[in-house]
């Protein structure tokens, strides 16, 4: 009995021994997983790129053979990194990847997706989904890009095709070195449901993720750097700022000439048309072939289109009807799955790739058409390709879902591009490194306060939004629309289902007209904007938070207790979100139905009425009365605006441009000008003309341009200064 006591004594202390070992082993072995090699790769000035576990072969950026614009990037300068590389903390645990960047107390985090009602994110709990926007910031949206900007100065992109957690400030860490203290909720008028967090955490499904983290001054340079190692922002045909028209989707040839000639009659503006699906055989799937009963000689179509100054652009979705050629041709290289019984292509695959080319060459690209809108690549989980769908290109469904408009974006780019040809044209679907593609988010939710938060979101993630104007219940509305989306990178009416026009509310026809018009006298102004897209990176469209001197005056508003509604009392955020910048110096302020004075917030320096010339304030918050047919705009003192006299298409042809010069300081501004069309501008060919007004002690203003010699000039013949503010 005394032996096997002693046994089963000596047995313990081997197996306390072994579980002993067993525990450092494991401890030791956390703490190899946590930050393992955690190496920062310096990239170019100010980026770094961090690889945590074990790298996937499809990542965001992949397969999109983007060049960064590394000269561009440098001209940035550099900067310091605004944290502790060690603080970023990293771990791969039961095949997925943690990474946490750290929070201070004053921090905000903009970007993570095209989000509609959020323009801050911390606080918020997120799966960066590509899908239809749904009426939530819960991350599934069309462009739910993984790249965050920190108020900070630095940005950081988790380069992985993957569904991505995130919580925004909201987790809190035992480890934590600024914790919050408890609350005792009985007694304690301070408890909050959402205690302190100093951290940022991403969860991706996958053994490993690529980071690459962008430093800046500024966080308009974080997002400038961001965009050029994108490979800059694209540079839209000078066409594609012009008006644009979707016309219903039944509509035959002879309909849309008619509707076109309306146009000119009616002196609107019109640059292209849109076809819906009425253009093809067959829709839903689609065939990508024209319907020569609504469309006999589409060639023909296209022409007298364009010898009227207006570019055809084609709706389409990516499911292939098996009533259409190219069915038998895709089919092996497709998905497991259909969607509304077509065949889904596997965009990875080089073979389906040059079959889909050889069919948009033969039945749209080389019949004339400028360009498409790609529907239907973000997909409602119901009738999509499901997550145990599989594709011959081996790519996971998942990532596919992902980095689908991505694919179908740059696949037609170089279509395009391979011909020398600059198209312009919309998508639903769009992730991380789409920045240089020129494609413009759309989709049906069609809340406009909504529309304009998402104006605002999509320049902290490298990606275009229209707010486009289908239909409204009152001409009020109508008119407030088509303000602002005069004032977004596409102005577009999309008439597919309503058959609207432009004029369909008489009442305000005349004031949708002047501010189509506007549109189209902005267009120098804007093409500029677009150009600094493209070589410095710096968004056209800009959310107030990127503008120097912007005062992110934002409010938590305690909302009191109430046992069904809101039994945490939870806060609710109150940001401006309603107004935001177009090129170097215009503030855009709308206004929406049923209001008729707003509040508009004035960074610091003097700004003035785009209208009127008249000061409006320096650094204060004003309020604006304008009327129903204005859509508040002011200027930046110094600022100038060329504008095209109000023409109602671009054409070739050269116009005067009337240089508006705003407030009483010297101005400068470098006027951009290409052929408009072609890629020839990346080998040099454009000019930069710089227009100068000079401001003498007595207020005299002397503008002046300069061209550079031996440089060509397309669209300006003349310069005439306009010095508004007297
Ligand atoms: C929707 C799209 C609309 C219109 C319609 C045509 O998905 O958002 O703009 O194109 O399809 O069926």
């Amino acid at each position: 009995a005394i032996n096997n006591k002693n046994n089963s004594l000596i047995m313990r202390k081997i197996v306390i021994y072994v579980c002993g070992l067993f525990m450092v082993l494991a401890a030791f072995a956390c703490v190899q997983k946590d930050n393992v090699n955690l190496e920062w790769k310096k990239e170019g000035q100010g980026i770094w790129k961090i690889s945590v576990g074990k790298q996937e072969k499809v990542t965001l950026l992949s397969e999109l053979d983007i060049t960064p614009q590394w000269k561009a990037i440098e001209e940035i300068g550099d900067a310091p990194l605004a944290i502790d590389p060690k603080d970023v903390k990293t771990e791969v645990v039961d095949g997925k990847t943690y990474i946490r960047f750290p929070l201070d107390k004053d921090e905000k985090i903009f970007g993570l997706g095209l989000n509609f009602k959020t323009v801050e994110q911390r606080g918020r709990v997120m799966r960066l989904h590509v899908d239809h926007y749904g009426g939530s910031d819960n991350g599934r949206t069309h462009a739910p890009i993984p790249f965050f900007v920190s108020s900070k100065g630095y940005g950081a992109l988790i380069n992985s095709a993957r569904y991505i957690d995130v919580w925004v400030g909201t987790s809190v860490r035992q480890d934590s070195s600024n914790p919050p203290v408890a609350k005792d909720r009985n007694t304690d008028k301070d408890w909050t449901a959402q205690p302190y967090s100093d951290n940022l955490e991403f969860l991706i499904p996958a053994e490993g993720a690529e980071v690459i983290v962008f430093s800046g001054k500024t966080m308009l340079d974080v997002v400038r750097r961001y965009n050029l190692y994108n490979g800059g922002g694209c540079l839209p045909p000078k066409w594609g700022l012009g008006f644009w028209h979707r016309v219903p989707s039944l509509f035959t040839d002879t309909e849309i000439e008619r509707e076109v000639q309306e146009f000119r009659d009616k002196g609107f503006p019109l640059n292209v048309v849109g076809l819906e699906p009425g253009w093809m055989t067959a829709s839903y799937p689609c065939t990508y072939e024209w319907d020569n009963t609504r469309f006999p000689n589409p060639q023909a179509f296209t022409k007298k289109m364009k010898e009227s100054n207006i570019q055809t652009n084609l709706w389409m979705n990516p499911y292939i009807s098996p009533k259409g050629e190219l069915y038998d041709r895709i089919k092996p290289y497709t998905s497991s799955h259909t969607v509304w019984c077509g065949i889904v292509p596997d965009y990875m695959m080089s073979e389906a790739q040059r079959i889909l080319i050889d069919h948009f060459k033969k039945h749209q690209l080389n019949l004339g058409v400028s360009g498409y809108k790609m529907d239907e690549n973000d997909g409602y989980d119901s009738w999509l390709w499901p997550d145990v769908a599989s594709f011959p290109s081996g790519t996971s469904a998942e990532q596919m879902r992902q980095i689908y408009g991505s694919l179908m974006q740059k696949v037609t780019t170089q279509m395009y591009k391979d011909e020398n040809k600059r198209t312009y044209g919309l998508v639903r679907a769009a992730n991380a490194g789409t920045t240089s593609f020129p494609y413009v988010i759309y989709n049906d939710y069609y809340n406009h306060h909504d529309f304009i938060t998402a104006l605002v979101n999509s320049s902290f993630i490298g990606v275009l939004w229209t707010p486009e104007v289908r239909a409204s219940r009152t001409s009020e509305e109508w008119l407030r629309r088509m303000q602002t989306v005069c004032f977004s990178p596409l102005a577009m009416l999309n008439a597919w289902a309503d058959g609207t026009k432009p004029w369909t509310f008489p009442e305000v026809a005349e004031s949708v007209k002047a501010i189509s018009l506007l549109r189209m006298q902005l267009i120098p102004y804007l093409y500029t904007a677009f150009a600094d897209y493209t070589f410095k990176g710096t968004p056209p469209v800009r959310a107030m938070n990127l503008e120097e001197g912007y005062n992110m005056d934002e409010k938590m508003l305690q909302v009191s207790f109430d046992a069904t509604n809101n039994p945490y009392a939870l806060a609710i955020k109150k940001e401006v979100k309603d107004q935001f910048m177009v090129g170097n110096s215009l503030l855009v302020a709308p206004l929406f139905e049923g209001e008729k004075e707003r509040k508009v917030i004035l960074p610091k320096g003097k700004w003035y009425d785009f209208y009127t010339g008249e000061f409006a304030g320096e650094g204060e918050i004003i309020s604006v009365s304008p009327g129903l047919d204005k859509i508040p705009v002011y200027v930046k003192d110094g600022g100038i605006v060329p504008m095209f006299p109000p023409i109602r298409q671009i054409d070739n042809k050269q116009y005067p441009l009337e240089v508006r010069h705003y407030g009483n300081a010297p101005g400068i501004y470098d006027l951009y000008d290409d052929d408009g069309e072609t890629f020839n501008y990346q080998k040099g060919e454009f000019v930069r003309i710089v227009l100068t007004v000079d401001v003498d002690a007595s207020n005299n203003k002397m503008g002046k341009a300069s061209i550079p010699g031996g440089k060509n000039v397309w669209s300006y013949s003349d310069y005439i200064f306009r010095y508004m503010t007297k």
